[in-house]
């Protein structure tokens, strides 16, 4: 018995690893490295203490996916991870978006069924929800919402994964849904290595506390917030990898279709963020206040009690944690994987 991870290398993927084994699980990760490095296998390796075997395959190949399923004839579950997620990018090039993550997944699902595999985990995000009316959001909320072709992709895809368990009552599928993951290993040895300038908030605030940028970017100070900053649900991505181990033994229960949203259920804004990464990297950042990016919205956070009813997972670390482990990896790491 195994569980494939694709998308093994990358950020999320690599600390789901971790706790995969560290529960005890066999893991195969596939993996092509398009937003990840060979390095994370090494690191996987001195954190985990075992040799993972690795399948270097391009997900949307289905000459290479079938021969990723021949090889490892084990799999009896798949968290699927493998996907774009720049959110600007998406804007500028749906079609790449919509044919690698829509295709990618399809391409998994066919060779699951004629490999007779039964149990699959989809990495889905709040961005399903748009611009939540109610927060805490809860999982009833509408979830067709996105404002933008990469969260399209998610909300689709979470169409198909639905049509596919009407039509075979055999299938187990869990869509979890993400809050804002950050963090990193507290060894410090994996963690986020974003390409070029970060997107994500936290690390643009790590690669100003290193010296990268000249401050950190807060983007709106008018959101009906208490600060006027917005607010997000930031999680651990130690605490999301756990809640796909707990996502993977539901699987083994014959649950058929889940849907959980993965977040602590406590909101901060960008400006408690920095404060909090101020703390944790012992250092004032300086702050350009710019106008509020197009597309963003003011609040979201989770109601993450399902999971917790449901699942026995709930995030145990909070806002400092997540800050100093960030850190810790940061200033371990200043260029990330790179040499
Ligand atoms: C975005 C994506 C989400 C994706 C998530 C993780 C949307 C609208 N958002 O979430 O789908 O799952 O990333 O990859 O689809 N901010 C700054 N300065 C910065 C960067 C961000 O002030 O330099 C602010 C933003 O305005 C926002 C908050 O920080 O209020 C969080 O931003 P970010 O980390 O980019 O995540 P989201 O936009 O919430």
């Amino acid at each position: 018995m195994a569980i494939l991870v694709t998308g093994g290398t990358g950020y999320i993927g690599s600390h789901t690893v971790v706790e995969l084994i560290a529960a005890g699980y066999n893991v195969v990760i596939a993996d092509n490295f398009y937003n990840s490095s060979p390095e994370v296998l090494n690191r996987l390796k001195t954190i985990t203490g075992k040799d993972i075997p690795f399948f270097k395959c391009d997900v949307c190949n289905k000459d290479e996916v079938e021969m990723l399923f021949n090889t490892f004839n084990e799999i009896d579950a798949v968290i699927h991870f493998a996907a774009y997620k720049a959110v600007g990018e998406s804007v500028e090039k749906p079609l790449d978006y919509y044919e690698n993550n829509i295709g990618g997944a399809l391409c998994i699902l066919q060779a699951m069924k004629r490999h007779n595999v039964k149990n699959f985990v989809f990495s889905s995000s709040a961005t399903v929800y748009g611009d939540p009316e109610i927060v805490p959001c809860d999982e009833n909320a509408p979830a067709n919402g996105a404002t933008n072709p990469y969260g399209w992709t998610k909300v689709m895809q979470e169409q198909i994964l639905r049509d596919m368990c009407v039509a075979d009552k055999s299938m187990n599928v869990a869509i979890l849904r993400y809050f804002n993951p950050i963090g990193a290993h507290p060894s410090g040895l994996i963690g986020e290595d974003p390409n070029g300038i970060p997107n994500n908030l936290l690390p643009y605030i790590a690669q100003a506390a290193i010296g990268k940028y000249p401050s950190v970017r807060i983007f709106g100070t008018d959101y009906p917030t208490p600060d006027g900053t917005g607010v997000r649900d930031y999680i651990h991505v130690v605490d999301l990898a756990l809640g796909h181990v707990a996502a993977v033994k539901k699987l083994f229960t014959n649950c058929g279709l889940v849907t959980y949203n993965l977040g602590t259920g406590k909101g901060y804004s960008v400006l408690e963020v920095v404060k909090a990464f101020e703390k944790a990297c012992g250092k004032t950042l300086e702050k350009n206040i710019l106008p509020r990016r197009a597309g963003d919205i003011a609040v979201n956070y989770a109601n993450p009690a399902k999971a917790k009813a449901e699942l026995g997972w709930s995030a145990r670390y909070g806002i400092e944690d997540m800050c100093a482990h960030s850190w810790n990896w940061q200033s371990k790491n200043p260029n990330g994987y790179k040499e």
